[in-house]
């Protein structure tokens, strides 16, 4: 999707919440942050798939990527993706957060979504929901402007948590990850 495309979505839907999709890099780096073999990895806010097509390229041939997307438009242009492993639900991640554990252990979750639209008590149920679906080992992965998520982190994942930034993106994203 081009930058124009991108910005006309934004327009019509405040939940895309950033301007342009992540830059190369910084969906580089977010797609970096997954253990090698990790065959469940859910994706929340996929967009246009600047990230998505990044957790694609260093998941195993026998992996699954779930990409949750509320936006109509952005869920057409992710089924532009022609790869098996990759299956889309169109859908508010706040809404079926219960139900992740249907998928199975989850290996990894990346989430792009913007907390800061969900009221406090959702954010929390969202991260509890997460933490609830990862396997032993598994890891959350939350990229954002600001660290507004991160005592939510720190709350449910405990010490095993960190956060860094990432300059190379416009706006500089905040990574943050907690490990289960
Ligand atoms: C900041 S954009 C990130 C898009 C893409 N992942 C990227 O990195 O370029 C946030 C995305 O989350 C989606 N989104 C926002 N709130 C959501 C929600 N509650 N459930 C599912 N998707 C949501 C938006 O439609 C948008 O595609």
């Amino acid at each position: 999707m081009s930058a124009i495309s991108f910005i006309k979505t934004l327009s019509k839907d405040h939940k895309v919440a950033a301007l342009f999709p992540s830059t190369a890099a910084a969906a580089k780096k977010i797609a970096g942050e997954i253990k090698p073999g990790c065959k469940m990895v859910v994706e929340y806010g996929a967009g246009d798939g600047a990230v998505t097509k990044e957790i694609l390229k260093v998941m195993p041939p026998d992996g699954r990527l779930v990409a949750i997307e509320s936006n109509s438009d952005f869920v057409g242009e992710l089924g532009k993706i022609n790869d098996s492993r990759l299956e889309i639900i169109s859908a508010d991640v706040a809404r079926i957060s219960k139900k992740l554990k249907n998928f199975g252990p989850i290996d990894m979750i990346i989430s792009g979504i913007p907390f800061t639209l969900f009221n406090p008590r959702t954010r929390e149920e969202v991260i509890a929901d997460s933490y609830g679906a990862l396997g032993s080992g598994g890891k959350i992965l939350l990229y954002q402007h600001y660290l507004l998520m991160l005592p939510y982190i720190k709350k449910i994942f405990g010490k095993n948590i960190r956060w860094y930034v990432e300059p190379r993106n416009f706006p500089p994203y905040w990574i943050m990850v907690g490990e289960k």
